[in-house]
C-alpha cells in the first residue's frame, strides 16, 4: 500500500508539470495561459507560431502519462502494485495536468496526458486511438471535435479489442472511462465554440482569441 500511494503521489506531481507553460518559458515564447484559447496545451502553443514548442510540449505532456503507467506495469509487480495501481497512477498523473499544484491548479484539457496514458496501457491502444484523432483532425480540422471523437473511441477500443492484444481490467478500464469523462467537461468551451461556428480550424488562427 505504501508503495502504491508513493506511486500515485509520483505520478500526480509528474503530471503537474504543465509544459506548455514549461517549454514556453524556456523557449521565450508568451505564456499560452494568455492568448488564443488561453489554454495550457499543444494546440493553443502552436497558435505562438513555433511548430517545435507545440511539437515538444505535446511529447513531454504525453510522456508524464505514459512514463508512470509504463513503470507500474513493467516494474510494479515485485512492489505488489498491480492494475489497480496501474490506474490509479493514470488517474494522478491525468489529474495533475488539469489541476496541476505547481501552477495554480489551472490545468489543461489532457489531450496528450491521456495519449500517453493509453500509450503505457498498451502500445496498440494508443496507435489506434492516435489514428482515430488522426482520421478526424484530418477531415474537420478541429483539434478539440478530434479530441473529444478519440476520448469516447478509447474506452470502446480498450473494451471491445481487450483480450486478443490487451488484458482489459476493469479497473484500468474504469480509469479509461473517467479520464474521457473529465477530458470531454473540460472541452465545454470549445463545445460552445463548435456550436456558434467559431472555434478556429487548424492552422488557422495565430495569435487571435478563436
Ligand atoms: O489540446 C486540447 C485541444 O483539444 C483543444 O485546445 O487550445 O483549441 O482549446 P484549444
Amino acid at each position: 500500500l505504501v508503495y502504491s500511494a508513493l506511486a500515485v503521489l509520483a505520478a500526480y506531481l509528474l503530471g503537474s508539470l504543465s509544459f506548455a507553460v514549461i517549454v514556453s518559458r524556456v523557449m521565450g515564447l508568451n505564456d499560452p495561459r494568455t492568448f488564443g484559447s488561453k489554454n495550457p496545451g499543444a494546440t493553443n502553443v502552436l497558435r505562438s507560431g513555433s511548430k517545435a514548442a507545440a511539437i515538444l510540449t505535446l511529447a513531454l505532456d504525453a510522456a508524464k502519462g505514459w512514463l508512470p503507467v509504463a513503470l507500474v506495469r513493467w516494474f510494479g509487480a515485485p512492489y505488489g502494485l498491480e492494475e489497480g495501481t496501474q490506474a490509479l497512477v493514470a488517474l494522478a498523473a491525468f489529474v495533475g495536468h488539469l489541476w496541476p499544484v505547481f501552477f495554480g491548479f489551472k490545468g489543461g484539457k489532457g489531450v496528450a496526458t491521456a495519449l500517453g496514458v493509453l500509450l503505457g496501457v498498451s502500445g496498440w491502444l494508443g496507435l489506434a486511438t492516435l489514428a482515430a484523432w488522426l482520421v478526424v483532425v484530418s477531415i474537420s480540422r478541429y483539434v478539440s471535435l478530434s479530441s473529444m471523437a478519440a476520448a469516447l473511441f478509447a474506452p470502446t477500443f480498450f473494451l471491445l479489442a481487450g483480450g486478443p492484444l490487451w488484458y482489459a481490467d476493469h479497473r484500468v478500464a474504469a480509469a479509461i472511462g473517467a479520464m474521457a469523462g473529465l477530458l470531454v467537461w473540460r472541452h465545454q468551451e470549445n463545445i460552445g465554440r463548435l456550436l456558434r461556428g467559431t472555434e478556429s480550424k487548424l492552422g488557422q488562427s495565430k495569435n487571435k482569441a478563436p
